[in-house]
């Protein structure tokens, strides 16, 4: 499963000299290269700073190179899910954050020759049961000043009984932007260490001192006044974002198709969803399709939502030949808004930035917008939409109830279900959770390859799930994700599932 975008993509070289050689140290470390972390990191390195960025794996190996890169204010049905729980300010705010973010990464685009397409987006209706959906999205994004229209036909190939559209959007490759952020990073004096997997954190104020671990299992001390977590979900348990935020897990696939491929981009506002656009490619235009979400963990079976995800695209694209498929994942923030700021009240020397929920193209230049002027000392005008503790947090405690009563739930099931140990190696592509309580194990064959790890997740205990269409460990609990034979892929935790039991 690799995606369109990291497909034939050139491997990036960690700065040089080795960034991790003798006792490493900076005025800010940013942990994780993704869209977040990398505009951050050259923002503040733009602005003089000694910037160091960690990434456990390689740049873009979370879900900024596994995303489907639309780059627009019209983002399905978030802003009348953000009105109903918030109010019109609020909604406008977060408008604005998104208006500013995605105005600087198109203008940066610009500036640095990055290939830019610009669209209408459209969020749809598939059948009647959309259509309210669609109207409130068409409410909403009017009453926070957003330039859209009604269509009641798209010409496109696959049903549409009308939705709302906003012209003049944009997609991208996102790795042709990671690229280009690199190269400025270590222009401004950055460095970026790839294979470099922040454990611990340790330390008070600005005295800060992370534990990391690299590709090679040395592990290494790094020293810094500042750090940023842009981790997706945070890797510090210290501010409980985990229990504030849902890791939905979701599908995409490209195709050639014959003749003229679809123009715009779509994300339908009725299940199960659809999301499309096209991608420019050396071979021609691909239809991108997306789809098949599920909440990390909980899905029994996920491969067949993706079976089903494909037979849609054939039906209405006779002749489809698929060419990619990857999935990936983002966090759905308990109150409808990101968290961005401080991982506690006051303790600024550590901040966070997620909840981007799907929308992370132009949330994640604002996020890095407002981290870097809150590391700096200003302020952004939108910056309340947000913040990382501030009162709107409250408006989720009904959310995040819910999902933690789901949390507890899922925690007992995985712990009592699995009474009859199996002996059995399961069949190829599969795995299974067997035995009784006090000797679990988690067994699957990958690649004709057999792995019996412990199936418990060394976040916070949960019990893992199989994903059949990734073949990979789930954590129902909280969205850590690990490879068949345990090694974390990515979550909250920040170990691997134990390998001897
Ligand atoms: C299927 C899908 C489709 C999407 N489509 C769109 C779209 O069309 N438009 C849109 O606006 N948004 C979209 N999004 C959302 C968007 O892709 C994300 O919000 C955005 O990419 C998040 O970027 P990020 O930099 O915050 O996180 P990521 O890109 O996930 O980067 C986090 C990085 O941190 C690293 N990391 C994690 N833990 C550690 C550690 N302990 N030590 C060191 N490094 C660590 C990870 O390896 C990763 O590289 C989509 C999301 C998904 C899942
Ligand atoms: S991710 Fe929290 S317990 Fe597994």
């Amino acid at each position: 499963m690799t995606s369109l975008w990291l497909a034939d993509h050139a491997a990036i070289s960690n700065t040089s000299p080795e960034p991790l050689s003798g006792e490493p140290s900076a005025d800010v470390v940013v942990v994780g290269a993704g869209i977040t972390g990398l505009i951050t990191a050259v923002l503040l390195a733009r602005s003089g700073k000694d910037v160091l960025v960690l990434e456990a794996r390689t740049v873009g190996a979370g879900a900024t190179g596994n995303t489907t890169a639309k780059i627009s204010l019209l983002q399905g049905t978030k802003l009348s899910k953000i009105v109903a729980k918030q109010g019109a300010k609020l909604a406008s705010q977060y408008l604005d954050g998104n208006r500013e973010g995605q105005a600087w990464l198109l203008q940066y685009c610009e500036q640095r020759g990055i290939d830019v397409q610009r669209e209408d987006a459209y969020t749809y209706a598939q059948s009647p049961d959309g259509v309210q959906a669609a109207l409130d999205e068409l409410d909403a994004a009017r009453s926070a000043g957003l330039d859209v229209e009604w269509a009641d036909d798209a010409d496109v190939p696959f049903p549409f009984r009308g939705g709302v559209r906003l012209r003049e959007q944009a997609q991208f490759d996102p790795m042709s932007l990671l690229d280009t952020l690199v190269e400025e990073l270590q222009a401004h004096g950055g460095r970026l260490a790839q294979g470099a997997r922040v454990r611990r954190v340790s330390g008070l104020g600005a005295n800060l001192r992370l534990r990391v671990r690299t590709s090679d299992n040395a592990e290494i001390s790094v020293r810094t006044g500042q750090l940023v977590l842009a981790t997706g979900v945070p890797i510090l348990d210290r501010g409980g974002f985990f229990a504030r935020l849902k890791a939905q897990r979701s599908y995409c696939m490209s195709f050639t198709v014959p003749g003229d491929v679809t123009r715009g981009m779509y994300v339908s506002t009725d299940s199960p969803t659809r999301s499309v656009r096209y991608a420019p490619t050396s071979d021609g235009d691909a239809l991108v399709v997306g789809g098949a979400g599920h909440p990390v963990g909980r899905e029994k079976g996920p491969s067949e939502a993706l079976e089903e995800l494909e037979k849609w695209t054939a039906l209405h694209y006779p002749g489809a030949m698929k060419t990619h498929s990857w999935s990936a994942q983002d966090y759905t923030p308990a109150d409808g808004l990101p968290y961005v700021g401080a991982i506690l009240p006051g303790l600024d020397s550590i901040c966070v930035a997620t909840g981007f929920d799907k929308w992370g193209m132009s949330n994640g230049p604002a996020a890095a917008l407002a981290l870097t002027s809150h590391i700096l000392g200003g302020r952004m005008d939108w910056a309340g939409a947000f913040a990382s503790w501030s009162p709107h947090e409250l408006s989720g405690i009904t959310t995040a109830a819910q999902s933690n009563l789901e949390v507890g739930f899922n925690l007992a099931k995985g712990w009592v279900t699995p009474l009859t140990a199996s002996s059995e190696r399961p069949p190829e592509g599969c795995g299974v959770v067997s035995g009784p309580p006090w000797h679990l194990q988690a067994k699957s064959t990958v690649d004709g390859v057999e792995h019996v790890v412990s199936p418990v997740c060394p976040h916070l205990g949960g019990i893992v799930n199989w994903n059949d269409a990734d073949k990979s460990w789930e954590c129902p609990l909280h969205g850590s994700r690990f490879a068949a034979d345990g090694t974390l892929l990515e979550g909250p935790a920040t170990g691997d599932l134990t390998r001897s039991v």
